[in-house]
């Protein structure tokens, strides 16, 4: 018995001695960032990460809790430490460091994890330099009259809507409709495939998306939930529908790329005529998958890789954007100020009878491009971004040295830091977007003291590049900023041309949810009015 125990004991140590050996980089990075407070906090935060460890309270969470740390903060978990960035400078490090490029395990949670999105390494690198062209300028500028079109085709739906008029209606209905009209342009510009979805979805292909997504975000904060039988065991409600919604949104792209590519092979073994195109081929070889096929037939891509890229770019650039209209709307309709006025009377100006918007036009519509940032600043769609740290690197800017080990996990919460007062002034966390014409015209004319939003000149100054990241900065940045922005402006141009929005919710009153995008529990709460504006001449 006593020998027993003597070699338990034994065994025990040697554990910890090996543990300790393990995490021996964790705590010196925990000592170096925040010292002993650092280390004795420990256990509260293992224990406020267990306790919060839900898409839905997780981000109000570390927005509340947050203030009472120093930052940055780690966090050991297990073998790895949790690193928590929220300022300027830390962002610009980790987000230019060449050993933090890649995502972490975390984000498998996803259900489409083979695109672009989620490649790593030498993948990753190759794939993005395959893809850059097909997000040039020009090409992205050719789509104006698809987001013309299916922006006006939304705008007679929400005409037709009986009762959308000076009715007030769920936030989350207006949602629904615009999100299939985005869903439509997604389905076009990706794989040139009209789909009529913003005025039918049958197969409610639009919302199985949206499910995926939440699903994901959940696999993202649950890692255990990855492993499929543990998935099948503990939820398997949730299991069943991500099978399901999976299937069907297979079938779905598969079936357009699939035929998409036979065409396309057709056309290349009957014509071959690569330099006497008519106009239409001209416009189909802009299209996202048929440059890809192109990199399929020189064998740089499977047929595989192509169907997995074109479903996460279906997904990634649906979801952003319809979501990022609707934070926009809802800043827009609960805004007390001028700002709806501005808007109208400048787009007005500029898009007579809300007609076709065009490149020129966003270039001059500077209010909107003000009233765009500052909602995507005070909301963030995308709210925390998570990297993998591939190998020991040195987080600079700081007075001591801080060195990051391999295999941790970066959080950089964009969220917390595009509504923080160290960085915005006293007003951050209110809709103002007056503060990016203001720091515009102090970009254009240095030492004028134009105010009027509630921030002091110095606090402008000193802003960080690198405290407004929407889009994300660095080398992964997100390949779709311009056609990002481009799709929101008009529609929103459309929207606001034919509309007013007004809500009684008040902003301070949301609760943000992490579901990947920004999401609130009380969405249901929120109602919007939806009104034709009164005779427009
Ligand atoms: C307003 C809308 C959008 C927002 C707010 C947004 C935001 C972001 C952010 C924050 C990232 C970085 C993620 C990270 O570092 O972890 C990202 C990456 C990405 N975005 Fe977007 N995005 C938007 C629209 C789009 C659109 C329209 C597309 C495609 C057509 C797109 C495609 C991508 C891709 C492929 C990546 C991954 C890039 C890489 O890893 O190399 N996004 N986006
Ligand atoms: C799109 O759906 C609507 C509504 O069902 C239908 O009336 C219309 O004919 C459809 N258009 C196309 C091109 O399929
Ligand atoms: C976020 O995702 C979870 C998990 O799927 C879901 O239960 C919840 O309803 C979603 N929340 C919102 C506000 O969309
Ligand atoms: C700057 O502000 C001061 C005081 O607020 C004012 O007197 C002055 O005219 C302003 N200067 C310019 C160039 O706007």
């Amino acid at each position: 018995m006593m020998h027993l125990n003597v070699a338990l004991w034994a065994c025990g140590a040697l554990l910890a001695v090996l543990l300790a050996w393990q995490q021996r980089k964790c705590w010196r990075l925990i000592w170096q960032l925040n010292g002993w407070r650092g280390v004795v906090q420990q256990p509260v935060l293992w224990f406020l990460l267990c306790i919060n460890l839900h898409p839905n309270s997780i981000l109000e969470k570390v927005s509340q809790y947050r203030v009472h740390f120093q930052r940055p903060l780690a966090v050991l978990v297990g073998t790895r430490v949790l690193l928590y960035i929220d300022d300027p400078a830390g962002m610009e490090c980790v987000l230019n460091a060449p050993e933090c490029l890649d995502k972490t395990f975390l984000q498998d949670g996803f259900f489409v994890r083979r695109g672009l999105l989620h490649a790593r390494g030498q993948k990753w690198k190759l794939r993005r330099k395959q893809l850059n062209p097909a997000f040039s300028h020009n090409i992205v500028a050719s789509f104006f009259d698809v987001f013309n079109s299916v922006g006006n085709q939304m705008v007679e739906q929400f005409q037709s809507q009986p009762n959308l008029h000076g009715q007030a209606v769920k936030f989350t209905a207006a949602e629904d409709l615009l999100s299939r009209a985005v869903l439509e342009v997604s389905c076009l510009t990706i794989m040139g495939t009209p789909t009529n979805f913003t005025q039918l979805d049958d197969a409610h292909i639009a919302h199985s998306y949206k499910r995926l997504l939440e699903i994901s975000a959940v696999r993202v904060v649950k890692p255990w939930l990855q492993i499929r039988q543990l998935h099948r065991l503990l939820a398997p409600e949730l299991y069943e529908e991500s099978r399901r919604c999976a299937k069907l949104l297979e079938d779905f792209v598969g079936g357009i790329v699939r035929t998409k590519h036979r065409n396309w092979r057709l056309r290349d073994a009957v014509g071959g005529e690569k330099s006497g195109e008519d106009s239409s081929n001209g416009w189909q070889r802009r299209i996202f998958i048929e440059q890809i096929f192109q990199l399929a037939a020189n064998g740089e891509m499977t047929l595989e890789e192509i169907m997995d890229e074109a479903q996460s770019m279906v997904l990634v650039s649906f979801e952003t954007v319809s979501n990022s209209i609707m934070l926009a709307l809802l800043c827009l309709a609960t805004n007390k100020g001028d700002c709806q006025r501005r808007l109208l009377a400048e787009i007005r100006a500029l898009v007579p009878d809300g007609g076709q918007v065009g490149l020129e036009q966003l270039q001059q519509l500077r209010y909107l491009d003000a009233f765009v940032s500052e909602s995507l600043r005070l909301l963030a769609t995308v709210p925390m971004n998570l990297r993998h740290v591939s190998r020991d690197f040195q987080l600079a800017g700081r007075q001591r040295e801080a060195i990051v080990p391999q295999n941790s996990i970066v959080v950089l919460d964009t969220f917390n830091m595009q509504r923080d007062e160290r960085w915005w002034g006293a007003n951050a966390k209110q809709f103002d977007p007056q503060r990016f014409l203001d720091q515009e015209k102090e970009q254009l004319s240095q030492g004028q003291n134009g105010s009027g939003s509630g921030e002091t000149r110095r606090q402008r100054d000193r802003r960080h590049s690198y405290s407004f990241l929407p889009f994300s900065n660095g080398l992964r940045s997100c390949i779709g900023r311009r056609y990002g922005l481009f799709i929101m402006k008009v529609f929103l141009v459309k929207l606001i041309s034919n509309f007013d929005f007004h809500s009684d919710f008040e902003l301070e009153k949301l609760q943000f949810v992490e579901n990947i995008s920004l999401k609130f529990k009380n969405a249901d709460d929120i109602l919007l009015t939806i009104q034709p504006h009164k005779l427009s001449t």
